[in-house]
């Protein structure tokens, strides 16, 4: 199955599990992570929140509540790192994000999942760096699990563009 990349809202996917950008401490913040809880609804702060915290550049896994109406089967949590200027293991633990949100998801059965781009918000990753290792990664898991239909959801257009053109250097190089 393939690695899609699409302009839209990641709250509105019809996926097995969406994926959302949250914090070490799984507060529940604004972004795309307020998006998701305000489409999920209460149950799903409560829930992260008694799971206490998770490392960076690792995820973990919970129900979708108010979710499930769309079909979404389950929201996994993944922890990008805050950009410090690329000497600080960023990479690596963006990377680590995603593969465990799709390690995560395997194990627990699904085979559709919706990310969006972790790290590039409030968390400052350069847009074009944040896209190479995002599709590095995530290019990899499709590999690993062909079973897999994996979307990356962009806000928005110029976001998009920026992530097709790390997709056509990836592919041509
Ligand atoms: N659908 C898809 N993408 C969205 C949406 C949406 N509805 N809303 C925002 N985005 C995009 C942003 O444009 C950005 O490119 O999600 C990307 C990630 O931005 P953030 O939500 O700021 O996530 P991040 O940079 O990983 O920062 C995480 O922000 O909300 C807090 O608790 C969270 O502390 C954590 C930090």
């Amino acid at each position: 199955m393939p690695l899609t990349l699409m302009q839209g809202d990641i709250a509105a996917q019809r996926a097995d599990v969406i994926v959302t950008a949250a914090n070490a401490q799984l507060a529940g913040g604004g972004g795309v992570d307020g998006v998701i809880h305000r489409a999920a609804g209460p149950d799903l702060l409560r829930a992260i929140r008694a799971l206490g915290g998770t490392p960076t550049g690792t995820a973990v896994l919970t129900p979708a509540f108010g979710l499930e109406r769309q079909g979404v089967r389950a929201v996994v949590h993944a922890v990008g790192p805050i950009w410090r200027g690329g000497h600080a293991g960023e990479a690596d633990l963006l990377a680590g994000a995603y593969r465990r949100s799709v390690e995560l998801a395997v194990q627990a059965g699904h085979h559709s999942i919706a990310f969006p781009a972790i790290s590039t918000g409030v968390y400052g990753y350069p847009l074009e760096r944040a896209a190479d290792v995002t599709l590095r990664t995530l290019r990899a898991a499709v590999a690993e699990h062909p079973e897999l239909d994996i979307r990356v959801v962009l806000y928005d257009r110029g976001t998009l563009n920026v992530f097709e053109r790390a997709l056509v250097r990836l592919d041509s190089g």
